[in-house]
């Protein structure tokens, strides 16, 4: 092509993919290059500004290491990782939400009714539920892992101070699906603002809160694996949660309790319950593997 004009220069791209180019590569592509030029010639993007893109992207690539991935927090504060979670949710299985960066292999197994609080400031919660499917039968042995901040707002691989698995564990549903344990309330707290994406949220007047949360992922064999986020219903930044992945059915009441003799004796924690204490109740649904 010899005269690409703004008009032409889409179909020119997509004419260069080759034969051998996947049908869902061309797909994907066709639909990025249509946006992204739609873009430029929309906004009439200036030589200044997409430098200053590009500026942003070599600064993400100089901050990206094994801890910390740039990318996918840009991908977080602009929605799209919220939007490929909904677009690959299932409406009869609990909704999915982003997984972040503080998620680490190797957590602990906990009992049933076992105390994943240990010494950790702040009120207990006994939470628990069950793992089901979209009919309401039980999932029996479903692994469920957990991982949370402490009351300070940090996880354990953010904090010198916190053992390396402090606040997580693997769990096993019991036989008619249920689950349990004690913890922490966790605390809400900032996503990393100090480089390339806290640029961004500085300048569209954005805060980088999340609202408190619980995070699991819940898996069975024949089911599809489930990640996701339990939030607080009273939490301060349920409406404005900086990485969008709030959705209504993942919000969960803290209930006050002072009655110790509503936790059943299996509790590992029973004894050293605060007063007040919180329970939490939530129902994990996950659909099946084959489902489309
Ligand atoms: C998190 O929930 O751990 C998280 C999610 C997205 C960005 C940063 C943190
Ligand atoms: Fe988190």
């Amino acid at each position: 092509m010899r005269n690409v004009t703004t008009e032409t220069l889409t179909q020119t791209f997509l004419d260069y993919c080759g034969p051998d180019t996947s049908p869902r590569l061309r797909f994907l592509l066709e639909h990025l290059s249509n946006h992204l030029h739609t873009f430029v010639r929309e906004t009439g993007l200036t030589h200044d500004e997409w430098r200053k893109a590009i500026e942003l992207l070599t600064k993400a690539g100089e901050i990206t290491d094994d801890e910390r991935n740039e990318f996918v927090l840009f991908s977080d504060v602009l929605g799209v990782s919220s939007l490929v979670d909904m677009v690959n949710s299932r409406p009869e299985a609990t909704s999915s939400s982003v997984l972040g960066p503080f998620h680490i292999l190797g957590a602990p197994d906990l009992a049933f009714g076992g105390d994943l609080k240990q010494d950790n400031e702040g009120a207990t919660v006994v939470v628990r539920g069950a793992v089901r499917d979209p009919v309401g039968n039980p999932i029996s042995g479903a692994e469920i892992e957990i991982w949370q901040t402490a009351d300070n707002g940090l996880y354990s691989n953010q904090d010198p101070g916190q053992p390396e698995y402090n606040l997580r564990a693997r769990l096993q549903a019991s036989h008619n699906g249920g689950y349990a344990f004690t913890t922490v309330r966790p605390a809400p707290y900032t996503v990393p603002d100090d480089g390339p994406v806290g640029e961004l949220l500085h300048a569209t007047g954005r805060h980088p809160w999340r609202p408190s949360h619980l995070h699991f992922i819940v898996m069975a064999p024949g089911y599809r694996t489930l990640v996701t986020e339990v939030f607080p219903s009273d939490d301060p930044y349920l409406d404005q949660d900086a990485v969008f992945g709030v959705r209504s059915d993942l919000i969960m009441d803290y209930v006050e309790q002072t009655d110790h003799d509503l936790v059943p004796d299996e509790f590992e924690a029973k004894s050293k319950l605060t007063s007040p204490y919180y329970s939490v109740d939530f129902d994990f649904v996950l659909s099946a593997e084959t489902a489309e």
